[in-house]
């Protein structure tokens, strides 16, 4: 199969394909999420939680993610890397959000995620004019989540929602190509996917409108201990191998059956 590009990624977003991303920390299961369909790996600084055991995403340094995505790139061939920026490794510049997004890019990422509405514009700007993909990522962020008071659905009130829509409008106009959408009710998903005309939305607990989907891969395969998020499905439930769990997860996101309404707000 033909590497996964940011040529293919418009393309699909063209086609009303869906993108089908899982989080991935580690080259054994870069090469098989890949095998199973999966267009995009994600190096999230979920890796805090999930292969740390921290409580929060906050003490994720620069040196851990470069480290995971050298692993994650070393297994990929034809999915699309994008890795996280973790937390205050860009939110005191356009020139610091470069110098460590271009260690994630040595590193093989081939686009970096920062989290924020139009107060990180200007620096998604910077970076793609400078040649370095982006992908946004609203609603609830969670290194902010001190900030937010805990892990909440975000865009509930008619003021917050419209907040996120005019985010996602700015972060386009600012060049992101990709934009994950976390915890917001379905109706604002679809809103904002419909009100895009370039960004690919991917929803995590945003519902099915969004242009692609991604989970974090401890969580659809059950395997996390932490307490499990209403949009979190287990897709190794009643099948043999890690694989027919992604194989499964790949085939609900393109038909559009996964989330389901049980997975919405
Ligand atoms: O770090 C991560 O896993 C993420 C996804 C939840 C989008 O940012
Ligand atoms: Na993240």
């Amino acid at each position: 199969d033909k590497p996964v590009t940011l040529t293919r990624l418009a393309e699909m977003r063209a086609a009303g394909e869906k993108i089908a991303m899982l989080t991935c920390y580690d080259a054994s299961f870069a090469t098989l999420l890949e095998r199973a369909g999966v267009d995009v790996l994600l190096v999230g600084d979920s890796l805090g939680n999930v292969v740390q055991g921290q409580k929060s995403t906050l003490p994720v340094t620069m040196a851990h993610m470069v480290y995971h995505t050298e692993c994650v790139a070393r297994g990929a061939r034809r999915a699309f890397v994008v890795t996280d920026l973790p937390f205050a490794s860009y939110q005191e510049s356009p020139q610091q959000a470069l110098r460590n997004a271009a260690a994630l890019m040595a590193a093989g990422a081939q686009m970096v995620k920062l989290e924020g509405g139009q107060v990180m514009a200007e620096t998604v700007r910077f970076l793609v004019e400078r040649g370095i993909p982006v992908c946004g990522h609203i609603g609830l962020t969670p290194q902010a989540v001190h900030q937010l008071g805990g892990y909440r659905v975000q865009g509930r009130s008619e003021e917050d929602a419209r907040r996120l829509l005019e985010d996602a409008l700015a972060l386009e106009e600012a060049g992101a190509t990709l934009l994950v959408i976390e915890m917001a009710p379905r109706t604002l998903g679809a809103e904002i996917s419909a009100k895009l005309s370039r960004t690919a939305t991917i929803g995590i607990g945003a519902g099915p409108e969004c242009h692609g989907q991604v989970l974090v891969l401890h969580d659809m395969l059950g395997i996390y201990p932490g307490r499990k998020a209403r949009f979190v499905k287990n897709f190794l439930t009643g099948r043999d191998s890690v694989e027919e769990a992604v194989r499964a997860y790949v085939r609900e996101v393109k038909e559009g059956t996964f989330p389901a309404p049980e997975h919405c707000y």
